[in-house]
């Protein structure tokens, strides 16, 4: 067993054990799908629910719309597909879960990159993409201070507190929390992440912390959650984003247990794409799992929390992510690349499948690196023959075979039998309609599928000395 690097974050969010689904007050579990006139992700009959909303596909969470444009999901059978699928008994519990946890997760920090010199610095900056300037995005601000499009860097500096009103916690992470906010220039609502700057010091993730800066705001895809801008003050840096309403897919998968094959695939669709972009642009993500894959208003994927995506060309050591997570390469401390993001692929289908993670072991995080290096995985007998055989190809520990990292990349994932009913293109213009949408009334700030925090008691906006000079340049 190798001397364990160590890790940003642990999964304490809940534990994996797989729990009974919860039944709401109509009788029907939160992901029962609904039936659809329309078939479009996929041919075969166990394709056919669909969110029951054919309203606009257009990204709802650029331009809030200030009226409900969406109707609560109101589930109904599933379809005849699913009937057949072995999945769909699962759906039929009747004991609630416990309602889930937030504890904080940091977790220990060796193996830390000396900033600016360490192993995992020295990769471009925001800066030093210049001929990644087609990939930088232009977009409209979320205040009325701007009227066209503009380059996003120049939103760097143009906010602060006094644009929003903060209202309550949506997440807690390991530096600081994400707020529902409310511009008081366009009273749309966004979501802003608050980073203590002194917990991101204390934690070695000043670099992380940069990167995640940079990385957002050279991404825009549909999948991908938009970062608008950032400001800092003394004690906290602050970063604006959508505000994506339909709650985190751990929520919903805890309280669905698992999911049927073909809601899995829907999810999983969409965060292929999103990894396919965030590979093309040299990024790795490095933190796939359920608690940063947010569902919007129709319930499409929006990937949240760059807090460890790096843009890498080819080779990187640091060690992060989230035990249940870890490829083996990463565990074992030797260079990896992008494809522990396909290794975290498959242990995110295979827990969508199942509600709990292949190599989860009570919880203790060095049984579950010990679980990941021996690499056996058991395959309930539910899980559909198709998906064995991806995860198979993605859970495998050695990246001359991990589909993903061969000479056809992404493709070979895409192409896989599993996906096959997957009309990709389609997907990618959100023209596939989800399986579930989230019982939100858009636009209105309606928080009600975030669990509850304790809220922050100091007060934000210091203008006190600033310790930390400048080591949070992009801010
Ligand atoms: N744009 C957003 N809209 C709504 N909720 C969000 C958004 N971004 C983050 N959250 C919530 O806040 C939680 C913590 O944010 P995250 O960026 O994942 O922080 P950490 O790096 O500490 O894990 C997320 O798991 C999610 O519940
Ligand atoms: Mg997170």
């Amino acid at each position: 067993m190798p001397t364990l690097g160590f890790l940003k974050k642990k999964r304490t969010k809940d534990d994996n054990s797989p729990t009974s689904p919860t039944v709401d007050k109509h009788g029907h579990t939160p992901i029962t799908p609904t039936l659809s006139k329309q078939s479009t992700l996929f041919t075969e009959p166990e394709s056919t629910f669909s969110s029951g909303n054919d309203s606009a596909h257009s990204s709802a969470t650029s331009q809030p719309a200030s009226s409900t444009t969406n109707k609560p999901a109101a589930p109904t059978s599933a379809p005849q597909g699913m009937q057949n699928n072995q999945a769909t008994g699962q759906l039929q519990g009747q004991n609630p879960t416990s309602s889930t946890q937030n504890v904080p997760s940091i977790h220990n920090l060796i193996h830390q990159p000396n900033y600016g010199s360490g192993i995992d610095s020295g990769y471009g900056s925001a800066d030093n993409t210049a001929n990644n300037n087609n990939a930088v995005p232009t977009l409209n601000l979320p205040t009325t201070q701007k009227s066209g499009p503009q380059p996003f860097r120049e939103t760097k500096g143009k906010y602060t507190l006094t644009d929003f009103s903060i209202s309550r916690t949506l997440g807690t992470g390991s530096f600081g929390r994400v707020h529902l906010v409310q511009s008081k220039h366009n009273q749309r609502f966004y979501a802003v992440k608050v980073l203590k700057k002194q917990q991101v010091v204390k934690m070695k993730q000043v670099e992380h912390t940069n990167d995640e800066r940079r990385m957002l705001q050279r991404c825009r895809h549909p999948f991908l959650i938009t970062l608008w801008g950032t400001w800092q003050d003394s004690k906290n840096l602050y970063m604006v984003m959508d505000f994506i309403e339909g709650g985190e897919l751990f929520s919903l998968l805890r309280k669905s247990q698992r999911f049927p094959n073909p809601v899995a695939k829907f999810y999983a669709a969409e965060v292929t794409l999103a990894i396919d972009y965030l590979h093309s642009m040299n990024i790795i993500y490095r933190d796939l799992k359920p608690e940063n894959l947010l569902l919007d208003r129709h319930g499409h994927i929006k990937i949240t929390d760059f807090g460890f995506a790096k843009e890498v060309p080819d080779i990187t050591w640091t060690l992060c992510g989230t035990p249940d997570y870890l490829a083996p390469e990463v565990v074992s401390s030797k260079g990896y690349n992008k494809s522990v993001d396909w290794w975290s692929l498959g242990i995110l289908i295979f827990e969508m499948l199942a509600g709990f993670t292949p190599f989860w072991d009570s919880g203790s995080p060095l049984k579950i690196y010990e679980n990941i290096l021996k690499g056996r995985v058991k395959y309930p007998p539910y899980i559909h023959p198709d998906a064995q055989d991806l995860l198979g190809k993605l859970i495998t520990a050695d990246l001359t075979k991990r589909l993903g990292n061969l000479h056809g990349g992404s493709r070979d994932v895409m192409t896989h039998a599993w996906f096959a009913e997957v009309t990709w293109e389609r997907l990618a213009k959100k023209d596939i309609d989800a399986p579930y949408v989230p019982p939100v009334t858009g636009g209105i700030g309606d928080a009600s599928l975030f669990d509850k925090y304790p809220e922050e008691s100091e007060p934000y906006g210091d203008r006190g000395e600033d310790q930390y000079g400048k080591m949070f340049p992009d801010f």
